[in-house]
């Protein structure tokens, strides 16, 4: 356990069990990241403040919700630098876990995954893990679609954190929205004591959604990839002016976005808790988006409440 002016850093699993348990009888909050902490993340941060006595930000590139094919060797990390960003955090934290055993049970595994089709890093690298939280009907579209592995390794890596930081709350963002109403279904369905935040989306000056896999964005293709937030608001306020036809409202995404050169994974309008695809807007909903600038990958959504 190294102590810093601010909170301290934990990289044990079992330390971290510990000083979860030695601090009961104060509330706590916890902020799941990948780390390379941008000011989207620190604001995230911020916001668990308001909604507990104590705060443990989780610093972790968890491997088994990137596929064999995905980024996870190239995903950007910078822990010093994440040191310094967390100190300047209003209230700091109180706690930086950075675990460097969680998926280590002390076991061979007994696993050959060569060759299988949906295996994530984790398998690949024959850990030995073998069990699995699905949210089976939200995770199948959309991101889950075009990442088959991903919710499930993020599910169940928020599950083990939950098990072992022992939460009362923890703030998920909106950016990754499908993520936030998957893990809010995980925590009803099996009785997690924990309960979610989810938190506005923070953007750049110009409308970027914030996100660590922008700095991967040529200045072009950075440029070109201001037509995401751009054609969201476009849609948003048509349906705001009386458009309430799915498909007329996703046309005018993807026109914007192909104008600027974008490849879309996908562009759906869907319920806001069910992630149910709607034709005509009666009830709140969300448009989600995937595209790809180049070879990088961005997200983004806006919730239109009619
Ligand atoms: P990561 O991408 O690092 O994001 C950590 C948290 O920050 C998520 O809840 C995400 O939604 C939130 N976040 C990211 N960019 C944001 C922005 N611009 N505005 C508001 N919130 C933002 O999401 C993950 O990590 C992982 O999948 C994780 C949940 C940690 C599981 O491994």
């Amino acid at each position: 356990m190294a102590r810093r002016s601010q909170g301290i850093i934990i990289t044990d699993k079992y330390q971290m069990r510990t000083w979860a348990r030695s601090m009961r009888h104060n509330s706590i909050a916890l902020v799941p990241t990948m780390g390379f902490l941008h000011d989207g993340h620190l604001s995230l941060i911020q916001e668990a403040h308001n909604h507990a006595q104590l705060v443990v930000v989780s610093i972790y590139v968890n491997p088994s919700q990137f596929a064999p094919s995905e980024d996870l060797s190239t995903y950007p990390s910078d822990f010093d630098a994440d040191i310094r960003k967390l100190m300047t955090v209003p209230g700091g934290v109180d706690v930086i876990f950075h675990p460097h055993n969680l998926y280590d049970y002390g076991v061979e595994s007994a696993m050959d995954c060569a060759g299988m089709a949906n295996v994530s890093c984790l398998e690949e690298s024959g850990s030995g893990h073998e069990t699995w939280v699905r949210v089976e009907r939200l995770e199948k579209g959309m991101c889950g679609r075009s990442r088959p592995v991903f919710f499930r390794g993020v599910a169940t890596v928020v599950a083990k954190l939950f098990n072992i930081v022992d939460p009362d709350v923890a703030l998920f963002g909106k950016k990754d929205y499908q993520q936030w109403r998957i893990i809010d279904r995980m925590v009803r369905d099996l009785d997690f004591p924990v309960k979610i935040v989810g938190f506005e989306i923070v953007r750049d000056a110009d409308g970027l959604a914030m996100s660590s896999r922008n700095v991967r964005l040529s200045p072009i293709e950075r440029q070109k990839a201001l037509s995401i937030n751009r054609s969201l608001s476009k849609a948003k306020s048509a349906a705001e002016q009386g458009e309430l036809n799915c498909k007329s409202l996703k046309n005018l995404v993807v026109d914007e976005i192909q104008e600027a050169g974008g490849e879309l994974d996908y562009a759906e309008i869907v319920e806001q808790k069910s992630l149910e695809a709607v034709e005509e807007i009666k009830s709140p909903v969300v448009i989600l988006i995937a595209v790809w600038f180049g070879k990088v990958r961005l997200i983004d959504n806006i919730e239109i409440n009619i």
